[in-house]
């Protein structure tokens, strides 16, 4: 096999991130060779306010990107994200067609078409179908039912929609730029490709993507993807509560929440006061009350944050189905008092979330905004026997592969590579 490129491409309300990596026989892992991250404009919440400006901001991040890895590149895994994101979970239900013989991989087409057969309004997209478990003549918790016996096959999806309109606009900013759009992946399932174990999966865990404007949530039960949503609520709120609080610009307010998250709170304990003329404020200001910003300021909005996270999963009863608790990706992880503020309030053990499973330059890239760019590649890299045609024929190959522990991101492979 000679060396493939593969490209994630992550278009935040923060920050627009690429990252160009090589995927080759002899090596296990992506290796990133090119990674840039440019601030972002055009996007609010995750989604397309400004088309011209996310262009431009994309071309950017890609020209180096693409300069750093000196290649240029044509196609790309995108994430996407937001409160135009939704889920549901659906059962689809069929006879197997030869039951004299074995569950035969049409079945599983067949079966998984079915759930996928959800009415839709035209308004809304298909981005993810997860099957959680196939059930063959009632018998329930099975990954692979091919070669089975049996009458009656089931299966228990999961589908992520996302607005036509908004995946329709980021195409067609890469499409202007001359990139296709491989896949669109929902940004905290990507994130779990890059930052959560298979150990964590199977034992049920929730995937919190802070982002600058908004949280995105996955929750695994049973190693199953069963629910995602968005909060349109982000970092960049912290940042503006800072801004109004102190009465100084949203771009100060921002360089004290990122120096905050830098300092030492067992050193700040002993003093209220810190030291900030470093940063240079244009407003002149020298000096704040620890007690004031992050026990006044930050913690409240960190707070009513974990608490819509918290209603989010009591509502669809997650909160006693996540024994590994929480992993929180994405930029505002980082903020002061994140972790220990998400333990207290949805009350499960919480980590912060950051990439691995990647290889090359990587030191820019191993921080929790990344998480979800990197995710792109693992799931890409998994993603490409589709690509390479491997659909219907070569299904009964795939599926011989799989044991009772593989990977959903295997299952993910397998159904897309199913759907037309
Ligand atoms: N070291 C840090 N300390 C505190 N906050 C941080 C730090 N680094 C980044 N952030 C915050 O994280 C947010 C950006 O996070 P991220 O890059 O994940 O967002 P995004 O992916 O661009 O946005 P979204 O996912 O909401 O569309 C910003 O509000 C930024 O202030
Ligand atoms: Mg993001």
């Amino acid at each position: 096999m000679t060396d493939t490129i593969i490209t994630g491409i992550d278009v935040g309300s923060s920050k627009v991130a690429t990252i160009i990596a090589k995927l080759s026989e002899d090596e296990e892992t992506p290796r990133i060779m090119g990674f840039s991250s440019v601030p972002s404009r055009g996007v609010k919440r995750g989604t397309i306010v400004d088309i011209n400006k996310v262009t431009e901001t994309v071309e950017k991040s890609v020209e180096k990107a693409e300069r750093m890895a000196g290649v240029k590149i044509s196609s790309a895994f995108v994430t996407v994200g937001g409160p135009h994101i939704e889920s549901l979970n659906s059962q689809g239900v069929v006879a197997v067609s030869h039951p004299e013989v074995e569950i035969g991989s049409e079945d599983i087409d067949r079966v998984v078409d079915a759930a996928r057969a959800i009415s839709l309004s035209s308004t809304r997209e298909v981005i993810e179908v997860l099957p959680r478990e196939f059930i063959v003549d009632g018998q329930g918790g099975i990954n692979n039912p091919v070669g089975m016996s049996g009458v009656r096959l089931e299966v228990n999806t999961h589908i992520i929609t996302a607005s036509v309109t908004n995946l329709k606009n980021l195409e067609r900013c890469l499409s202007d730029l001359g990139i296709d759009t491989e896949d669109f992946v929902f940004s905290s399932l990507s994130s779990v490709y890059s930052a959560v174990s298979d150990t964590e999966r199977e034992l049920g865990v929730a995937v919190i993507d802070l982002g600058g404007g908004k949280i995105d949530i996955c929750v695994y039960v049973e190693g199953s993807l069963s629910y995602s949503t968005s909060i349109p609520i982000g970092a960049r709120h912290i940042t503006n509560d800072i801004a109004v609080g102190l009465r100084i610009s949203l771009e100060s307010a921002e360089k004290i929440k990122l120096m905050l998250s830098k300092i030492d709170t067992k050193e700040l304990s002993a003093r209220d006061e810190i030291d900030i003329s470093k940063l240079a404020l244009e407003e002149g200001l020298k000096k704040i009350s620890y007690k004031t910003v992050v026990d006044g300021i930050i913690r409240p909005r960190l707070e009513e944050m974990f608490e819509e996270v918290l209603a989010k999963l009591e509502t669809e009863s997650m909160i006693t189905q996540i024994p590994s608790g929480l992993v929180i990706t994405g930029g505002g992880a980082l903020t002061v008092g994140a972790i220990e503020c998400a333990k207290r309030v949805i009350g499960l053990p919480a980590r912060i979330g950051t990439p691995s499973h990647v290889t090359g330059l990587v030191d820019e890239v191993l921080f929790p905004q990344y998480t979800a760019v990197v995710g792109l590649l693992l799931y890409g890299k998994n993603f490409k026997p589709s690509q390479s045609g491997a659909g219907f024929k070569d299904f009964d190959k795939i599926f011989r592969n799989f044991s009772m522990k593989s990977s959903m991101r295997k299952m993910t492979d397998l159904v897309k590579s199913l759907i037309p």
